[in-house]
């Protein structure tokens, strides 16, 4: 997608079943290149993160397939130890191969990764943690060279950083001894790679804990279901309760929301639950408080922006204090576009609702941005184009198609 048009003023209301997870299935793939065996992935989302991440892993010698949200991937073959940096420089999550050519290769010659603009993106915590290990690193001409498969020891990060877990995990199935993780994320995409890796024959204790623990053990295939996407199921939500309307959400776990749902609630929404869907009923906005973001189980920060978005209009105030990175508030010019009233000062950013949005002309500036960017042109009078549309086309499968299915006059360029 290159522009999206959106004509505002329109109620939602439907049901959809929420995608797989972005964030779940990139490690996931990352890992089948640690482990000779063959795969079947299912409920992975049609996005253009997991296409790039295919092209690597082929690049590789991997063989994959994608069709109806099964992925399979056969990693029986010959493997090469150096990813190509093009790809590999349009997402985050290729740094991910870093741990998995270790472990399979005990080498790695590791293009510096992408992905979205969001302030520094250093990977210190990754790579001292894989030098506690006994891994060599040497940076050189924007990669870097690795050699040595891990000892087994005690890494303490310093950050509960996803992405240094994640790559943890998977250095840690070829380590010489266990290795433990004290300081690790807990977000439940790192149970669900825990719970892949577990059906591969890892010995993973502690996963969805600030500790954990993997015991070197021979690895196979495996099948594997990957979880539902939260942060997709984010944006729904902030989207039905900025626009008016009823929508309902199936295949979710609201367990793994609960910050973002509490904020909808403060703000007005009425929202009910079962274990695995959701009905959000939108009504007059008013603020949500204080949203301050932060590593799981806090608010999400990648359910900042959208949720900014959706209390724009109404009543009150929100401070949104943004601690996970640095430069997260690259959208907030073009929500001011459009008629918002927000004022910001370092991490902190308040929002004071307004009566009405006008539609405006605005560019897209990341993944979550740019959903932001939706979601106030919904609530807005008139219509909005939003230009690089494309950066929805990375984490959101059919975006337009399920826009318009749950009621949003919507069309893409
Ligand atoms: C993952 O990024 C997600 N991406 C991000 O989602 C998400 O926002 C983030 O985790 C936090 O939850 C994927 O899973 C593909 P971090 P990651 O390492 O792993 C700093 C989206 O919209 N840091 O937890 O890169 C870092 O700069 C994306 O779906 C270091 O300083 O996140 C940031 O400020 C955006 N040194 C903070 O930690 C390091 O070595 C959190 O980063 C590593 C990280």
């Amino acid at each position: 997608m290159d522009t999206i048009y959106i004509t505002g003023g329109r109620p939602l209301g439907g049901t959809l079943a929420v995608q797989g997870s972005k964030n779940a299935v990139l490690p996931i793939l990352a890992a089948t290149a640690a482990i000779p065996g063959r795969f079947a992935l299912r409920n992975c989302p049609a996005i253009r993160d997991l296409d790039v991440t295919r092209a690597l892993l082929e690049g590789l010698g991997l063989k994959t397939r994608f069709s109806q949200g099964l992925v399979t991937v056969d990693s029986r073959g010959p493997l090469g130890s150096a990813p190509d940096p093009a790809p590999a420089g349009k997402l985050r999550s290729s740094v991910l191969l870093l741990g998995a050519l270790l472990a399979r290769l005990g080498e790695a010659d590791i293009p510096l990764p992408g992905g979205c603009v969001l302030g520094t993106r250093p990977l210190d915590i990754h790579l001292t943690a894989l030098k506690t290990l006994g891994v060599q690193i040497c940076p050189e001409n924007c990669r870097l060279l690795c050699r040595g498969r891990p000892a087994g020891g005690t890494v303490i990060l310093p950050y509960p950083s996803v992405g240094a877990t994640e790559n943890l995990m998977l250095a840690a199935l070829g380590s010489a001894g266990p290795v433990r993780i004290i300081g690790a994320a807990r977000e439940p995409e790192i149970r669900d790679l825990a719970a892949f890796l577990a059906a591969c024959g890892a010995r993973i204790t502690g996963a969805g804990t600030p500790c954990l623990r993997i015991v070197p053990a021979p690895l196979h295939g495996a099948v594997h279901r990957i979880l539902p996407d939260r942060m997709e199921a984010a944006t729904w939500l902030c989207a039905a309760a900025a626009a008016g309307g009823t929508l309902t959400l199936t295949d979710l776990y609201p367990d793994q929301l609960r910050p973002v749902l509490e904020a909808l609630r403060l703000a007005g929404c009425e929202i009910t639950e079962t274990d695995t869907s959701l009905t959000l009923q939108a009504g007059p906005l008013r603020g949500a408080g204080t949203v301050v973001t932060g590593p799981y189980p806090a608010f999400p920060t990648d359910a900042q922006a959208t949720l900014m978005a959706a209390l724009l209009r109404g009543s009150g105030v929100t401070l949104f204090q943004e601690t996970v990175f640095s430069d997260r508030f690259r959208h907030i010019p073009a929500l001011r576009a459009m008629g918002a009233r927000i004022e910001t000062a370092g991490d902190l950013a308040r929002v004071r609702g307004v009566s009405a949005l006008q539609g405006a002309e605005v560019t897209a500036t990341d993944l979550r941005g740019a959903a932001a960017m939706v979601i106030a042109a919904l609530a807005a009078d008139g219509e909005s184009k939003i230009h690089d549309a494309w950066h929805l086309d990375r984490g959101y499968s059919d975006f337009i198609q399920r826009l318009r299915s749950i009621g949003a006059e919507a069309h893409s360029t």
